[in-house]
């Protein structure tokens, strides 16, 4: 499903004079994207809850136009704060990527997954998500073509339920409830909304079996900043993906 896809102007932004934030942008497929849109020429905020951890991962990569920004998702103020400091440094912001999240369950039976990690998922992956964008939208009005990709996941899919990690798969579901909620809200704003998958990654939360790269990870989220897609969509592999 895809909300009124052929009345919201689809363009690109990424480049220079662009400003972007994206969540979880030390490691995985959030550095994955920081690294392109700042060789992009993107101003690109790391979003890291370890500043130093930004920082290192920037210098490693040699990615300049990277600036490392602590924003922890659990913590209200982190990201007031956050978003505080881009509004004074920068005129607005172009997109934001929600990206960050924690997946802790995945030999946990919904019987006996213990709260204290359904929780934790709920906490970054759907309460730090949509906290963020309350406070980025303002930023983010009036800016053409602004986005905002969340990122879920294959496992918050209902038509694929399976049984482990009932956390993680509800927060992801949760996260597309809300893409497809804000997606009316700013229904004639200029401000698009998506959800992807990035498919299985080798990072930290897919492990090293997984088949993709974090760029391959990464590639949609990319393509639908750069102007693909549609508004209140959910993709993968630059395709409309079931809810
Ligand atoms: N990899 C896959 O196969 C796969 C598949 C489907 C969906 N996804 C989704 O893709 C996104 C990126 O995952 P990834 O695979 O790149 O995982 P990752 O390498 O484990 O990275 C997760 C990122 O989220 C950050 N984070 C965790 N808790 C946070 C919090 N409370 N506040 C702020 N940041 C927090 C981590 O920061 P720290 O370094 O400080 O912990 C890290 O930067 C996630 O939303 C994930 O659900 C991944």
């Amino acid at each position: 499903m895809n909300i009124a896809p052929n009345t919201v102007e689809a363009v690109s932004v990424v480049g220079p004079g662009r400003v972007a934030l994206v969540s979880g942008g030390n490691r995985g497929i959030g550095l994955a994207v920081c690294e392109a849109l700042a060789r992009s020429g993107t101003r690109v905020y790391l979003g890291c809850r370890v500043p130093e951890e930004g920082a290192a991962a920037i210098a490693r990569r040699g990615i300049a136009g990277a600036t490392p920004l602590a924003l922890q998702l659990t913590d209200p103020g982190s990201i007031e704060a956050a978003i505080a400091r881009i509004a004074g440094e920068s005129a607005g912001l172009d997109a934001l990527v929600n990206n960050a999240g924690v997946s802790r369950g995945i030999r946990d039976a919904p019987g006996t997954e213990p709260m204290t990690k359904a929780r934790e998922a709920f906490e970054v992956n759907f309460f730090g998500a949509w906290q963020l964008i309350q406070h980025a939208l303002p930023l983010m009005r009036g800016r053409t073509g602004a986005h905002i990709v969340n990122v879920s996941s294959g496992h918050g899919c209902v038509a694929k339920v399976q049984g482990n990690n009932l956390g993680y798969r509800g927060s992801k579901a949760a996260l597309n409830m809300l893409t497809l909620a804000f997606a009316h809200e700013l229904a004639g704003t200029g401000i698009r909304i998506n959800a992807m998958t990035p498919g299985w990654a080798r990072t930290r939360l897919g492990g090293i079996g997984a088949p993709r790269t974090p760029e391959q990870g990464a590639d949609t989220i990319l393509w639908l900043l750069q102007g693909g897609g549609g508004h209140g969509g959910f993709y993968k592999d630059r395709e409309p993906f079931p809810w």
